[in-house]
């Protein structure tokens, strides 16, 4: 064993590293400070990494090298080749990982626990673990079904079994009578049968939550797999005795339970209809294709939308996952310059389920240099529509349908969107009239101050470019 930093010289390492935790949140919290944030995040974790090292916790170098080594060239590989637009499944599946962890380590602290611990000390070691295994199973599971329905391979519309909040809630009563069990049981062999029953519910219970949410309330129960993948990671710092796991857990906990709480806000959803699956909300798969749209499309040509833009003294941009998919925030970001120099005032409405992950636009705008004081929030850029010339929703759907306003059984509604409509001119870029995430239609395209530029956003954006610097 080598043992070259005392105990108490780790945990003072590993509360300088909560510290930088909690500059690094702070400084993700704006996008002026974000790159700030993100070093303050890697300082934090290499010096724990290091004290861990360096502590009598690690008995095996060679041991902890060969995992270490695959698991970081996977980890290098993976960041390496992933798309943007594929970083929310990427995010989903390492929650994943982190609910599998905290299984695992629960299964294994208990099956060594044998005499460890007596009376009361025993009991709140018997609860770390039934807790922890818990909250990871459900994470792991529905941070799979999440990954599945972000990466398209499982459908995005609901899936409402009858009987549903009977069936969760039986399975809960299930676990907690489990949890009694397995804590006065008086060996491991009394322990382990309830302890494994209850994963396995637990693992059903997180595929039963997660796919009866429809694709609309997805950005709540991301940012709530994020929370449970935080408190998975304290309960596995309880069991372990580990001061940093338990200060990174309750931090990434309670960060990722307040942005579900923020997310609820926006979408005007309450927290437990939605963790429910559509319990009091919207319809589900049905009232999505009873939304009626009709009369017909107007098409707009590139030419024309340049010259549309040329007479526009206020256009006000609202990208949306169709930006990501096309990469098109480089050419955004160059018309915005074009329009600006020719004197139009333009801002960006951003709403905040956007894209695929919260502050998905913010970052791609943000990486084609967009400045960010023309980078508005949705409540200001819905008070200035109406005084707006040229609206033009780059790859945006489901957070420009009015359906979310004026259709009480659509799956959206309630949900604030931006009113794009009320603008004098609005133009759609996207590449046909398919519906968004959500699988709504959107009354939107058929409006009478609504044109449609079809193809692909970026290609389409080239275009109006070179007409409006007269390169066409
Ligand atoms: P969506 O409603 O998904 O609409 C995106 C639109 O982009 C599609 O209708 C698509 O139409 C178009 N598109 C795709 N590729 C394109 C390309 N290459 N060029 C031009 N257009 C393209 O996106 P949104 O309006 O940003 O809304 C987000 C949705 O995702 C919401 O329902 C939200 O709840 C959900 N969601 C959000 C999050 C977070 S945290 N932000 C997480 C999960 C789910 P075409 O196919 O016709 O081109």
């Amino acid at each position: 064993m080598l043992q070259i930093v005392s105990p108490g010289m780790v945990n003072a390492a590993y509360l300088v590293a909560g510290v930088f935790f909690i500059l690094s949140l702070g400084g993700l919290s704006h996008q002026q400070s974000a790159a700030r944030g993100n070093l303050y995040g890697v300082a934090g974790m290499s010096l724990a990494l290091i004290a861990t090292l360096l502590s009598d916790s690690v008995s095996l170098y060679t041991l902890l090298a060969v995992p270490a080594v695959v698991g970081g060239a996977i980890g290098v590989g993976l960041a390496l080749r992933v798309n943007m637009t594929a970083m929310p499944q990427l995010v989903a599946m390492l929650h994943s990982f982190v609910g599998a962890a905290a299984v695992l380590v629960g299964l294994v602290t208990f099956l060594d626990s044998g005499g460890l611990h007596l009376g009361i000390e025993k009991t709140l070691h018997q609860i770390e673990i039934y807790i922890g295994v818990l909250i990871g199973a459900l994470t792991f599971t529905g941070s799979l079904i999440a990954f599945g329905k972000l990466h398209g391979i499982i459908g995005s519309l609901p899936l409402m079994l009858p009987a549903r909040h009977w069936l969760n809630l039986a399975i809960l009563l299930a676990c907690v009578y489990l949890g009694k069990v397995f804590i006065h049981a008086d060996s491991i062999d009394a322990g382990l049968m309830p302890l494994l029953l209850m994963t396995g519910l637990a693992l059903a219970l997180g595929v039963l939550m997660v796919m009866a949410i429809g694709g609309a309330d997805m950005p709540v129960v991301i940012s709530m797999l994020n929370s449970y993948s935080g408190w998975a990671a304290a309960a596995t710092g309880f069991m372990l005795s580990n001061h940093l796991l338990i200060i990174t857990g309750a931090l990434v906990g309670s960060s990722g339970a307040i942005l579900s709480y923020i997310m609820c806000r926006a979408m005007n959803r309450r927290f437990f209809s939605v963790i429910l699956g559509g319990f009091g909300g919207g319809g589900g798969g049905e009232a999505a294709s009873a939304i009626q749209t009709h009369g017909e499309s107007a098409a707009i040509n590139a030419a024309d939308a340049a010259e549309l833009l040329r007479q526009a003294a206020s256009v006000v941009i609202v990208p949306g996952y169709g930006m990501a998919v096309a990469q098109a925030q480089h050419p955004v970001s160059e018309l915005t310059r074009h329009l600006r120099a020719q004197g139009s005032r333009v801002t960006f409405g951003i709403h905040p389920v956007a894209g695929r992950m919260p502050g998905h636009m913010n970052v791609l705008l943000a990486e084609a240099r967009v400045p960010y004081d023309i980078v508005l929030e949705m409540e200001p850029i819905n008070r200035q529509l109406s005084e707006t010339d040229a609206v033009l929703v780059i790859g945006a759907n489901d957070i420009v349908n009015p359906a979310a306003l004026d259709t009480p059984n659509s799956p959206i509604a309630g949900m604030p969107v931006l009113e794009v409509w009320k603008a004098r001119q609005v133009i759609v870029l996207k590449r046909s009239m398919a519906s968004g995430y959500a699988g709504v239609d959107n009354p939107l395209f058929f409006k009478d101050n609504t044109q449609m530029l079809f193809g692909d956003a970026k290609q389409s954006l080239a275009q109006v470019l070179r007409h409006l610097t007269g390169a066409a």
